[in-house]
């Protein structure tokens, strides 16, 4: 029998699941390559030119939205990438169900040393609760019965749905890029303690623990289920990492306690109040001579209009209603907002580690940073995630 992932809370799948879930990853994949072609070539050879002769420049990423949403191309690509992410979740969750006793009931793995503390009294923000976010059912808190993992369980097997193998065999392809990232661009850098905010599952967190193996690595999200899931299936990797229940706009930690505060597709994801909070705490934990490192969507001042168009689609029909506020900010501002020197910002698109191995990653670090129609976008032509972050003076 197949399981579903390498791992230990890894689950039985049978051939129905998997010719599901191949089929939906396909049908992802499909939306994202041709249909998105698709709708740029009817934009760029029809809607534009039409708009240009009456003199109407759709420059503005809303401009562009309002011009296209009318048009067949725009609903047929809406529609099927709307049907696409629910059934991500529907195929996923008929195996997680079959087994959700045994993942519920499973067997604690050999301990590694990692330490799940969760919160129960926490107040969980609605950004999470309010809403069914990326039109997940039941979002990342939802538990059925006592100490329920199985919406850990969900978004583990709903992203390797959902990415198409673009995240990598792992799935940790943006932890494992941001991580290394630091290590070969400062190699004099040896961090202690690492803390990842918003974590989820922690597949971007455990990364950090291997390529910094020396260092103890913390992670915190609100919510409990995906906690569990992570800490279970950090213990059967044989990986250590402490997992707490906690708010990231008011982390349970003293001053100066971090070399390394990370996170992950994270922001887009809160209110801006809760962004600026957030960004306040990060620099209170680290330590001076510490580094704010973050993978996120990039800045719209830094995307072609059109780019700008399309990754605001989620704000509208994807259950992401922060991403486009998010991605209007100034990111440097944001930081210096909070609390870090302008001069100590660092930003950069990166090729993804797990995919394109150690020596050509450095040999690409040393390029220019570079954004195009592939930075944050999944695409197996070679995708570049986006990081900024800030070193604390
Ligand atoms: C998109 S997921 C992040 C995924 C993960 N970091 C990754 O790399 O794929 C956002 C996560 O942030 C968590 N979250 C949302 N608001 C939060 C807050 N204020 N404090 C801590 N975690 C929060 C959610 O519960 C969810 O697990």
């Amino acid at each position: 029998m197949h399981r579903s992932h390498e791992h230990g809370m890894g689950i039985p799948l049978t051939q129905e699941d998997r010719a599901r879930r191949a089929f939906v990853s396909s049908l992802r994949s499909h939306v994202l390559q041709q249909m998105s072609a698709g709708l740029r070539d009817h934009f760029e050879g029809a809607v534009a030119p039409e708009h240009a002769k009456r003199g109407d420049k759709l420059g503005e990423p809303e401009k562009i939205h309002r011009a296209l949403r009318g048009e067949f191309p725009f609903k047929a690509y809406s529609s099927v990438r709307t049907a696409a992410q629910e059934m991500v979740f529907d195929v996923v969750s008929d195996a997680v169900d079959r087994n959700r006793q045994a993942l519920n009931e499973h067997n604690p793995a050999a301990d590694c040393g990692g330490t799940l503390t969760l919160h129960p009294e926490l107040d969980l923000p609605v950004n999470v609760t309010g809403i069914d976010v990326h039109l997940a059912p039941g979002s990342y808190h939802a538990e059925y019965q006592d100490q329920d993992l199985c919406a850990g369980a969900v978004y583990d097997n709903s992203i390797e749905v959902f990415a198409f193998g673009q995240f990598g065999q792992e799935l940790n392809d943006i932890g494992s890029t941001l991580a290394n990232y630091i290590r070969l661009a400062y190699p004099e850098f040896k961090p202690d303690r690492i803390l990842d905010c918003g974590c989820t599952i922690g597949h971007n967190t455990l990364p950090w623990a291997t390529a910094f193996p020396d260092a103890e690595v913390h992670a915190i999200d609100v919510a409990a289920p995906v906690l569990r899931y992570g800490h279970a299936r950090a213990q059967s990797m044989g990986i250590p990492v402490h997992f707490r229940q906690m708010n990231a706009t008011e982390l349970e930690f003293g001053d100066g306690e971090f070399d390394v505060v990370f996170s992950s597709m994270f922001m887009h994801e809160l209110p801006l109040k809760d962004i600026q909070a957030y960004l306040r705490e990060a620099y209170r934990v680290l330590k001076p001579g510490g580094v704010l490192w973050q993978m996120e969507l990039p800045p719209m001042d830094a995307m072609p209009d059109y780019e700008n168009f399309y990754m605001n689609w989620d704000t509208y029909y994807n259950n992401e209603p922060y991403y486009g506020t998010f991605r209007r900010q100034d990111y440097r501002k944001l930081l210096t907002d909070a609390g870090f020197r302008d001069g100590d910002f660092i930003e950069a698109t990166m090729p993804r580690y797990t995919f394109v191995g150690e020596e050509a990653f450095k040999a690409a670090l040393a390029g220019d940073n570079t954004f195009d129609t592939l930075t944050g976008r999944m695409d197996p032509k070679g995708t570049r995630w986006y990081g900024f972050g800030a070193w604390k003076a």
